[in-house]
C-alpha cells in the first residue's frame, strides 16, 4: 500500500528537502507525487530542456525509500509559449482570450499546443523511462476542471462544425433532428452553424447537447494523445492514471472513455473545499467514491486527499478534529487502495495560499500531522482487506447525454442533477449497503437493482435493456421525468410519458409541474404506506396508475386521484416509479422494502454512522465512520466525534 503526500519542493529552498523527507518518513510516507505544474523548470527556454532538478528531487526520494508519481506538466504552460503562440489560450463564452496568470487555460483542440505537449512529454517521460523510483505517470491534472471543459475560440468552432458533419454528414439530417425549421433556423450549410454562445432567449436543445458531447471527445482525444505517448515511451514498471475531481456531473466531460485507457483511475477527494459553510453530506461523499470506481469497476487511488482548510481566495469549513482522518477511511472503505494527502505544506507565495495541507506555515508537526501519523500507521494494517474487490448488488445508473440535457433544460428552477442522484442513492446508503454509480454504457445485468435518477433520455435499446432486466427478476426504481426524450434530445411523438417505460412502470403520465423555492405538495400513503406522509419539492409527475398500485398519491385540491410513488410487478421483476423530489423518510422506507425484498445485505445503524462491509477471505469487514460530532454507540462500541473503526464482523 502507497500512503503519501504531494510534495512541491520547488516551492521551497533546496535545504529544506532532506528535512521534508526525514519527516515525512516519520509520518509514515513511502510515496510522493511531484511535477504536474513545473513545465517551466523543465523547460525554462523553448528547446532548452532541463531535469537536474528534478534529478536531484528523485535521488533524493530514493535516499528516503519513498516512490514517485511524476505529473506531466501540461496544465500550466509556461508563459513563453503563451507569448510565442496566444492561440493556445482558451477563450470563454463571450469569445474573451483567458490571459495567462491562473492554469489550465489551453485549448484542447489547439494543434500548437498538442506539438508542444507531445515535445515535452517525449523528452520527461525519456528522461525518466528507466526511473525505478517512478512507478506512476499522472497525465496533466485535473482536465476539465474550473471551467477549462469549455472554450469558444475559433479552432473549437471549426472542429465542432467537423465534429456536426462526421455525425451528420449531410446538413439536411441535421437540420431534420434538430428541428431548426423552428425559428427559421434552418442551416444551408454546417459553415453556418454557431458556437452555443450567449443569445436572446436559449438555443436549440439539440445543438447544445452536441455540444457538450463534443466538449468531452476533445478533452478525450486530447488526453488520448497523451497518454498514448507515455504508453509507448514510459518504462514497463510504470503505470498511467490521471486524478479526476468530484464535482464530475457538474461538467461537459465524460471520464468513463479516458478512464479506459488508464492503468487506474486516481481522484481527488475534497469533501469541502472553498467557501462552503459545511462538508458534503455524508451519502454524497460515498457516492463520489462510488462513481471513482465505477469508471473502471476496479479500486483506485486517491492522490489528493483533503486534510487542510482550503480555497483560492474564499476558504469555508474548517474540518473538525479527525473529520478529515475520517474522510480518509470513509475513502479507504468504498476502494481507495493508495492514498496521498494534499499537500505536505501549505506555500506562502501564489494562487494557493489558502490550500492548506498537513503543515502549515508554521512549519510545525501540528494536529493534522499527527491525525495522518496516526491513519498511516493504522490503515496500513488492513492492506489485504482493503484491496479486496466491492461487489454490489445495487447499482445506480447515470448517462451524460442525459445529465446534460437537463444541465441545459433544468425544466424546474429547482433541479439539480447532482441532488436528484444523490436522492435516490442516500436512501441505500443509509441501509449501508454497497452501491455501484455506473453509466448505462456498463453492463447492469448483474446487479438485483438498478436506480435509475430523473432518466429523462431513454432511447429503444435502453428501454429494452430495463425490459430484459425485469424479465431476469431484477428490481428498477425510476425517478421523475424518465423516458421523455430521445438520444437525440427531442420529446417523443406520439408517446405517452413516461416513454419506453410506460409499460413496464404500469403507469402513464400526462400533466406535470414545476415547485418552486421553498415550494413542497404533501403526499399521503396508501395500502401498505396507509397513513404515512410525506413531502414533495423541485417537481412532480401527475401519475395515472395502468397496471400499477399507488403507494403515495397527492394531497392536493385537484391532484387528489394522481399518484406520487407506484410499484407495479412486470416480468419476474418490479419496477418503481417516484414521481417527484420526495423526502428522504419515505424513500428510506421504499430502499428497505427493496432491500429485503431482493435479499440485499445490508446493517441498520444510527443516522450519521456509516458502516461499509468489505469482504475478504470469507470474512467480513466493517469500515465504521461517524460522521458526526457526537459520540455514537454500534454493536457494543463508543465511536468517537468524526471516529473511524475497522473491526471483523463476528458473525
Ligand atoms: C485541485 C488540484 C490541486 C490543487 C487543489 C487545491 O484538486 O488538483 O492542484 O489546486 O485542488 O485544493
Ligand atoms: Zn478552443
Amino acid at each position: 500500500m502507497y500512503l503519501g503526500v504531494d510534495y512541491y519542493p520547488e516551492h521551497w529552498d533546496v535545504s529544506m528537502i532532506d528535512e521534508d523527507m526525514q519527516r515525512m518518513k516519520e509520518m509514515g510516507v513511502n510515496i510522493i507525487r511531484i511535477g504536474e505544474f513545473a513545465w517551466h523548470l523543465m523547460e525554462k527556454k523553448e528547446g532548452e530542456y532541463d531535469f537536474s532538478y528534478f534529478d536531484m528531487v528523485i535521488r533524493k526520494a530514493q535516499k528516503y525509500d519513498l516512490k514517485v508519481i511524476f505529473g506531466t506538466p501540461t496544465a500550466t504552460f509556461p508563459a513563453w509559449l503563451a507569448k510565442k503562440h496566444p492561440s493556445i489560450l482558451s477563450k470563454d463564452e463571450y469569445g474573451h482570450t483567458r490571459v495567462f496568470g491562473g492554469r489550465r487555460q489551453y485549448c484542447y483542440n489547439s494543434e500548437v499546443y498538442r506539438e508542444y505537449t507531445k515535445k515535452i512529454v517525449q523528452k520527461l517521460v525519456n528522461h525518466y523511462k528507466d526511473e525505478e523510483s517512478i512507478i506512476v505517470w499522472q497525465i496533466d491534472n485535473e482536465f476539465g476542471h474550473e471551467g477549462s471543459d469549455m472554450c469558444f475560440c475559433e479552432q473549437c468552432h471549426l472542429k465542432f462544425r467537423e465534429f456536426l458533419q462526421e455525425k451528420y454528414k449531410d446538413i439536411n439530417n441535421l437540420n431534420e433532428v434538430y428541428g431548426t425549421i423552428f425559428w427559421g433556423q434552418t442551416y444551408n450549410d454546417f459553415d453556418e452553424i454557431p458556437l452555443p454562445q450567449p443569445t436572446i432567449t436559449t438555443h436549440n436543445p439539440t445543438l447544445r447537447l452536441d455540444w457538450a458531447r463534443f466538449r468531452s471527445y476533445s478533452i478525450n482525444d486530447y488526453a488520448k494523445m497523451q497518454i498514448n505517448l507515455v504508453r509507448e515511451l514510459k518504462g514497463k514498471h510504470q503505470k498511467i492514471t490521471h486524478n479526476f475531481y468530484g464535482g464530475f456531473f457538474e461538467k461537459a466531460y465524460d471520464q468513463n472513455v479516458m478512464s479506459e485507457d488508464l492503468d487506474f483511475v486516481s481522484y481527488d477527494n475534497y469533501p469541502v473545499w472553498g467557501g462552503l459553510r459545511e462538508p458534503l453530506k455524508p451519502g454524497h461523499i460515498a457516492m463520489t467514491h462510488d462513481y471513482v470506481r465505477g469508471l473502471k469497476n476496479k479500486n483506485y487511488w486517491i492522490v489528493e486527499e483533503l486534510m487542510g482548510a482550503q480555497g483560492h481566495n474564499v476558504i469555508g469549513y474548517l474540518p473538525r478534529p479527525n473529520q478529515a482522518k475520517m474522510w480518509a477511511y470513509q475513502a479507504m472503505a468504498h476502494g481507495c487502495e493508495n492514498m496521498l494527502f494534499f499537500r505536505w505544506r501549505g506555500m506562502t507565495r501564489g494562487a494557493e495560499q489558502f490550500c492548506l495541507g498537513i503543515i502549515d506555515h508554521d512549519n510545525e508537526d501540528g494536529r493534522k500531522f499527527k491525525e495522518v501519523q496516526s491513519f498511516m500507521k493504522d490503515v496500513i494494517k488492513y492492506e489485504e482487506v482493503i484491496k479486496s474487490e466491492i461487489k454490489s448488488d445495487i447499482a445506480v445508473l447515470y448517462d451524460y447525454d442525459n445529465i446534460w440535457s437537463w444541465h441545459y433544460q433544468q425544466q424546474s428552477s429547482q433541479f439539480n442533477f447532482t441532488d436528484e442522484l444523490v436522492r435516490l442513492y442516500t436512501p441505500f446508503y443509509n441501509l449501508n449497503t454497497n452501491i455501484d454509480v455506473i453509466s448505462t454504457s456498463k453492463d447492469f445485468f448483474k446487479y438485483k437493482v438498478l436506480v435509475v435518477p430523473v432518466m429523462k433520455i431513454i432511447d429503444e435499446k435502453l428501454g429494452r435493456r430495463f425490459e430484459e432486466f425485469l424479465q431476469k427478476g431484477g428490481t428498477i426504481i425510476f425517478s421523475f421525468r424518465s423516458g421523455i426524450k430521445d438520444r437525440d434530445n427531442n420529446i417523443n411523438f406520439e408517446e405517452v410519458f413516461p416513454c419506453k417505460v410506460r409499460k413496464i412502470a404500469g403507469i402513464k403520465i400526462k400533466e406535470a409541474e414545476a415547485l418552486q423555492k421553498g415550494q413542497e405538495v404533501e403526499i399521503i400513503g396508501l395500502n401498505k404506506y396507509n397513513g404515512k406522509k410525506g413531502k414533495c419539492s423541485v417537481w412532480r409527475d401527475l401519475i395515472i396508475p395502468e397496471t400499477a398500485r399507488v403507494l403515495y398519491r397527492y394531497n392536493d385540491k385537484f391532484y387528489k386521484e394522481n399518484a406520487c410513488i407506484t410499484e407495479n410487478k412486470y416480468g419476474k421483476g418490479k419496477v418503481y416509479y417516484v414521481g417527484g423530489g420526495i423526502d428522504i423518510k419515505i424513500l428510506n422506507d421504499i430502499a428497505k422494502e427493496i432491500v429485503v425484498e431482493n435479499n440485499i445485505r445490508y446493517i441498520e445503524s444510527p443516522e450519521g454512522l456509516e458502516v461499509y462491509i468489505r469482504d475478504y477471505n470469507n470474512e467480513e469487514w466493517l469500515f465504521i465512520n461517524n460522521h458526526t460530532d457526537e459520540d455514537i454507540e454500534f454493536n457494543g462500541i463508543i465511536i468517537e466525534p468524526y471516529g473511524s473503526e475497522i473491526v471483523k464482523r463476528c458473525v
